[in-house]
């Protein structure tokens, strides 16, 4: 039985806590001094694309909740942008990824999306293979003289690692560490242990649009009053958010309006996101929001044109729910959410903006003053390529 998990309070923002009510009440946003603008090439160049899509078979991507490879035996499959991976969780407790790929003749080894198994086997000629990825299994082996099964495991990723109640796949380069990588934004992570969250909604969906336009959507609420009009345009602050920088990753807080009201000494006992919403973009490609209730992992995946790429929304809940009512609290909150906020406006305008670019419509994207969180990440991809 899984313990309710912790939502942060605002008294572990403290200080930020107290300057993000100082901007509001001075109505103030973060503003650079010279106006910014992106290339919309950077959107439509397949080179770059290219580029893009090595940078992210070197680095740590959140593929998984920590519940998916829960038991010894567990596994899930993962595709992305085109190669498909078995992540497993081994008799020896240890949780391993392999490219998902028979070493016969290449065929895809397990169809299912996840499941409990200690042995695969490839659907053309049965060649068996452990969870653990070693071929132990040759039908009718007298027809392969000379062959060394040892030589002819699965092909493993190069890491693979179960940190703060995630589960982070690295295809390729030298290992990296999933606490060094997030630097300053580890003790965060520890207070929440994301472990101890239900994955209460988890879907993947095709995209129209460049990988980072979604990203840009949620570095910046100056579309807030607009785009979020039937949605949440009620709660939030237009143009004013905190950001800080960590590494490669950036971490913004959003105020909701109901925080002018909120006192210090009230800090303690109330929830960070009933009056800030705690907004992680992590390099490269996630947005992870605090929600009242909630966590929305959001991880964004490029394919093989500029132009098209998924996006995949994990919603983790405090705990699992226990009754109808719970149940139906949840299912709104992906209802607003998932339906209408995020697939019905930010990941929607991402592709009317892929759709102006790709029409030769614009040559640079404008921001404004308060935007400046766009810049930084674009220049952050640039650095990284
Ligand atoms: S391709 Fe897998 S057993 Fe032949
Ligand atoms: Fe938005």
């Amino acid at each position: 039985m899984t313990q309710a998990a912790k939502l942060l309070t605002a008294e572990f923002y403290r200080d930020q806590v107290l300057t993000v009510i100082d901007m509001v009440k001075k109505n103030e946003g973060v503003m650079e001094q010279e106006s910014l603008s992106l290339h919309a090439d950077d959107l439509r160049d397949p080179q770059r694309l290219e580029k893009e899509r090595a940078l992210f078979r070197r680095l740590p991507l959140i593929v998984g909740h920590s519940s998916q490879l829960k038991n010894s035996g567990d596994f899930f499959v993962q595709e992305l942008d085109g190669r498909s991976w078995l992540l497993t969780k081994g008799n020896d407790g240890e949780i391993r990824a392999f490219l998902n790929y028979c070493q016969h003749r290449g065929t895809k080894l397990v169809h299912d999306a996840s499941g409990c198994k200690k042995r695969f086997s490839c659907p053309y000629h049965a060649w068996t293979y452990t969870n653990h990825g070693d071929l132990i299994g040759v039908p009718r082996a007298d027809l392969f003289p000379g062959l060394d099964k040892s030589q002819k495991n699965l092909r493993p990723a190069s890491n693979v690692q179960s940190a703060f109640g995630l589960i982070w796949l690295q295809q390729e380069g030298e290992a990296i560490d999933v606490a060094d990588f997030l630097k300053g934004l580890v003790p965060e992570f520890e207070a929440i242990n994301l472990g101890d969250y239900h994955l209460f909604f988890d879907e993947v969906r095709p995209l129209k649009a460049n990988w980072k336009l979604p990203i840009f959507a949620f570095l910046e609420s100056y579309h807030i009053d607009t785009l979020h009009k039937e949605s949440i345009a009620e709660f939030f602050v237009n143009n004013v958010a905190l950001s800080e920088q960590h590494g490669p990753h950036i971490r913004s807080f959003v105020p909701r309006k109901s925080i002018v009201d909120l006192a210090p000494s009230q800090f303690d006992s109330v929830r960070l996101a009933e009056y800030i919403t705690p907004t992680n973009i992590l390099f490269p490609n996630v947005c992870m929001i605090g929600h009242p209730n909630a966590y929305s992992i959001l991880t964004m995946f490029p394919s093989d044109a500029p132009n098209r790429s998924s996006w995949r929304h994990m919603l983790l809940v405090p705990k699992k729910p226990e009754n109808e009512k719970e149940q139906r609290h949840f299912e709104k909150t992906v209802e607003v959410l998932d339906g209408m906020t995020y697939a019905g406006e930010d990941y929607w305008v991402s592709e009317q903006i892929q759709e102006g670019i790709d029409a030769g419509a614009i040559d640079e994207l404008v921001l404004a003053k308060t935007e400046h969180l766009l810049a930084h990440f674009a220049d952050m991809v640039d650095s990284y390529l």
